[in-house]
């Protein structure tokens, strides 16, 4: 079959235009990693977060509050930097009246405290001088109205002072057991603070060994997807190259088959020629027969209606005479052999070694892919070091060290600390239980004393109830007389204590003019400097430190690390993208065996372009095809014969006629009609070969020149598409390095190492001492305090009240009851105290 000269010229003009197209055709963009491909990484970063600790509200916190304003107004003074400047740095030349001027407001209560101190024993001696004398906390002289009256003011005010004692020493003995159950777990806290503050710097490395050690992931990634570069990369070229290569193997494969088609025909055509000359001269006799036959029959008289017979007869003799046709020969000549190739199967092989380009750029690759392999599972230089040029690095060792010291130190304070809490614990105990004493005896003698004076009406009533009533208020007054100096020394001295840790301590604290204090260059002494410590360059603000802690930031920004530490420089991986890049362009594919014409199909195109196919006379046998083989209807003259045989008179010539008929008739079957067959087919190979020799040399020189310049450009294409798919593979590979990159940047700057713990261990540090520790030790002693105070007026109250429950009417007999003295023993004694 003919293919269509059109069709085929445009598929031509299609595979140019997409020849000269393709290297546009590999600028499209590179494929962008999408978000399925984004590496998970293992967070670093700990997360570290010690919980402040906090004081639960309770019943005592209005106290405290209490204790706290009470503080506030003993010391005015304002945080006294300078002096506790001098205190830390040289110890020595501290002024004593500074200190005064500073402690005035202690000074003032020690000076209360001196007074009493001086104030209650004297007073305790005087009135036991005066009892001995028996002048005082003796008996009510005599009755008079006003006695009951005055009885029972007094009965009431000492009741009143007993329940507000009873009130102070049972808080007095709540808070002394609070601050003491309190002092062992705030002791382990401060250890376990240290610790998790160790932590917070020493594993910062590690942290960051973590992170330098996570590079494997892209790495790995690198390395999975570089198995497939080789064939992904044959892909390319072969899906960029796959159109060109198809329409230019369909061009050969219908160049071919046209080939065959015209050489075929070519053939036919002198085949037939040869063949209808043959048949020509087989007929030019038989037809000069009939012919001479016929014209000396039907010129015989007796011949009726033989004219238009005889006009045919003239006639009868060959049309075409194809001997006059132009020779092929040369042509034929030329073309002889052809075709050498088998285009079908040439092309069929072409195409498959073309569709195997994946595979076989896989096998080409395979070794410079192991090469490259080499190089990606290199570590940068740079992230080898990353964890120990941070800065935190060397002072990690420094810090630890530091704070374990600390913790050392810590520890033998902590337990005298704790021993001498059980000491002041014991004294409290003690000395509540004193007080507490105080109370029973005042409150057991003012029953006593009022049910001896409710039974004084009955005659039969001894007075031995209100007597023992009145001993027993005289033995209270003895007991705060006694216990007055120790309960003072004791409020005293944890009042200064407890008094200016929260006063000098807690206070600033809360405020925070002690960070301000610490932040001061030149405040602490130069050991304990946290910038040096931690080897940074700036000094450290511990306010800003812990106000940034509190919030949640890291070292990085706390410690401002950006200035002393290029994280860039770490993570600066060009020098191995640089390798990576060098060795990705040592890749190469071969596509030199894709020949896409063997020289057996070239030689063929190439004898078929110069046999002269197109130079062939097609007129010359399109003139003689025109003709008709013979020039009148032979079938026609035969029947007209056939007619004229009935209708003749002489039956002679009836007869000759009906031979000629039949004669005519069997040439025109054997003879004609086959010559004619064979025009027809004639005609169809002229045809065919008129309309595409003209055509199939310029086909034939343009898939020639096509495929020569595919040849010659398909390395080219191939390396340029290779250029561009390598350059897409780095690009993409770099996609999970800079993924990577992006999380180290985030993680070092945002995650590792939160300072959290920082703050958590300045505020517990702040909750343990001052809420705590100093709320219930001021509570203590304010509650004794107050107790002490309380004592004065229960003394008074007490002698007062004693006289007006002895008895009055055994007045001038008894004798004996004078002698009731508060420190006659063995009377004591008797009353079973
Ligand atoms: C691919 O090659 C074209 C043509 O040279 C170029 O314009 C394009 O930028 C290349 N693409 C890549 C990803 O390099
Ligand atoms: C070559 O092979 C491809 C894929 O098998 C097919 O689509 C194409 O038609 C073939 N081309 C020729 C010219 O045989
Ligand atoms: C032309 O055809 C005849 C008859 O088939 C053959 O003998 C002759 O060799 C052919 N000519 C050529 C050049 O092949
Ligand atoms: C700590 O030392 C640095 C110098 O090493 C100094 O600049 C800074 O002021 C000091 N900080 C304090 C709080 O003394
Ligand atoms: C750091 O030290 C300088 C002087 O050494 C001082 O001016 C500056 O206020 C200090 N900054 C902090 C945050 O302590
Ligand atoms: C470090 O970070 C701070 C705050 O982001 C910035 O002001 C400073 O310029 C940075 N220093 C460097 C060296 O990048
Ligand atoms: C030859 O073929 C053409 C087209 O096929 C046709 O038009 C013409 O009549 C044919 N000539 C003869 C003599 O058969
Ligand atoms: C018939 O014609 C032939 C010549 O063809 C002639 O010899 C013969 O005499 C004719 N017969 C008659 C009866 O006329």
């Amino acid at each position: 079959m003919v293919r269509s000269p059109d069709l085929l010229a445009a598929l031509l003009g299609l595979g140019l235009g997409a020849v000269l197209t393709l290297p546009g055709a590999g600028a499209a963009g590179c494929r962008a990693l999408g978000p399925a491909e984004r590496l998970v990484f293992a967070p670093a970063a700990k997360a570290r977060w010690l919980a402040p600790r906090v004081r639960a509200p309770g019943p005592l916190d209005s106290l405290y509050g209490t204790v706290r304003g009470f503080l506030s107004v003993v010391q005015l003074n304002p945080f006294p930097a300078e002096l506790i400047k001098t205190l830390l740095n040289e110890p020595a030349s501290v002024k004593v009246d500074e200190v005064v001027r500073y402690q005035a407001g202690y000074v003032v209560c020690a000076v209360i405290a001196g007074l009493y101190l001086l104030a209650m024993p004297t007073a305790g001696l005087c009135f036991c001088c005066l009892r001995c004398r028996r002048r005082c906390g003796g008996r009510v002289k005599m009755e008079h109205k006003a006695m009951a009256c005055e009885r029972a003011v007094l009965v009431t005010f000492l009741l009143l002072t007993t329940l507000v004692l009873l009130i102070g020493v049972v808080t007095a003995f709540v808070t002394n057991q609070h601050m003491h159950e309190q002092m062992g777990p705030s002791a382990e806290a401060v250890p376990e603070t240290l610790l998790s503050l160790r932590g917070l710097v020493s594993e910062v490395p590690l942290e960051l060994q973590a992170v330098a050690e996570q590079f494997s992931l892209p790495q790995e990634q690198v390395l999975k997807e570089l198995n497939g570069v080789g064939s992904s990369i044959g892909k390319a070229i072969h899906s960029q190259l796959k159109s060109t290569m198809y329409e230019a193997l369909a061009s050969v494969l219908s160049l071919g088959q046209a080939l065959q088609v015209s050489v075929d025909h070519l053939r036919g055509l002198n085949a037939t020629s040869v063949e209808l000359q043959e048949g020509q001269e087989a007929l030019a006799p038989a037809l000069h027969g009939h012919r001479q036959r016929l014209l000396s029959l039907l010129q015989e008289p007796p011949c009726q209606g033989c004219a238009g017979a005889l006009d045919k007869s003239h006639t009868l003799e060959l049309g075409a005479d194809f001997s006059q046709v132009p020779s092929v020969d040369h042509v034929l000549h030329r073309l002889k052999g052809v075709p050498e190739a088998n285009f079908y199967s040439m092309v069929l092989e072409e195409n498959t070694t073309f569709n195997a380009l994946p595979i076989l750029a896989a096998l080409q690759t395979a070794d410079m892919i192991s090469e490259l392999k080499k190089v990606v599972a290199e570590q940068p230089r740079g992230l080898n070091t990353m964890g120990e040029a941070f800065p935190v690095w060397e002072a990690a060792s420094r810090w630890s060290q530091a704070l374990e010291e600390v913790e050392e130190r810590s520890r033998p304070f902590l337990e005298e600390v704790q021993s001498y809490e059980r000491y002041r614990w014991i004294a409290g105990c003690v000395l509540c239980s004193v007080v507490l004493l105080v109370v029973v005896c005042n409150l057991l003698g003012l029953n006593l004393g009022i049910w001896g004076l409710s039974a004084r009406e009955d005659p039969s009533h001894s007075e031995a109830k209100g007597e023992s009533g009145a001993r027993f208020l005289m033995v209270g007054v003895g007991f705060s007389f006694l216990f007055a100096v120790p309960l003072i020394i004791l409020i005293f001295s944890t009042f200064l204590v407890g008094g200016n840790v929260q006063t000098l301590v807690c206070q600033s604290w809360e405020s925070g003019e002690l960070y301000e204090f610490v932040d001061t260059p030149g405040n602490l002494p130069p050991s304990m400097n946290l910038s040096q410590l931690l080897g940074l360059k700036k000094n450290l603000s511990i306010l800003l430190a812990y106000e940034q802690c509190k919030q949640g930031a890291v070292l990085w920004t706390v410690l401002q690390l950006n200035d002393s530490y290029d994280l860039e420089k770490h993570l600066d991986i060009s020098q191995y993208t640089i390798k990576l890049q060098q060795e990705l362009q040592k890749l190469k594919v071969d596509v030199k065996n894709l020949d896409l014409l063997s020289p057996a199909a070239r030689r063929d195109l190439e004898a078929l372009q110069s046999s002269g196919l197109e130079s062939i006379h097609y007129p010359g046998f399109l003139a003689e095809i025109q003709k008709p083989v013979v020039n009148s209807d032979v079938e026609k003259l035969a029947q007209e014969l056939e007619g004229l045989s009935q209708t003749q008179g002489n039956a002679t010539l009836g007869q000759k006629l009906q031979e000629e008929a039949r004669g005519l008739q069997h040439l025109h079957q054997e003879k004609i009609l086959p010559q004619q067959n064979l025009v027809a087919k004639l005609n169809r190979s002229v045809q065919a070969l008129a309309s595409s020799a003209p055509h199939l040399q310029s086909e034939i020189s343009g898939v020639l020149d096509r495929v020569t310049h595919l040849k010659e450009e398909l390395p080219t294409w191939a390396t340029h598409i290779l250029r561009n798919e390598s350059e897409c593979f780095l690009k993409r590979e770099m996609g999970y390095f800079s993924q990577y990159m992006a999380w180290v940047r985030e993680e070092v700057t945002q995650r590792i190492a939160t300072c959290q713990p920082l703050s958590g261990a300045l505020d517990s540090g702040r909750v343990i001492l001052c809420d705590m520790v100093a709320d219930p030790w001021n509570a203590f002693w304010f509650c004794l305090g107050w107790c002490t105070f309380f004592l004065i007026p229960s003394i008074v109250f007490a002698i007062k009240t004693s006289k007006y429950f002895r008895p009055i009417r055994k007045r001038l007999s008894s004798t004996s009851s004078e002698e009731t003295q508060l420190f006659h023993i063995p009377r004591v004694t008797s009353l079973k105290l």
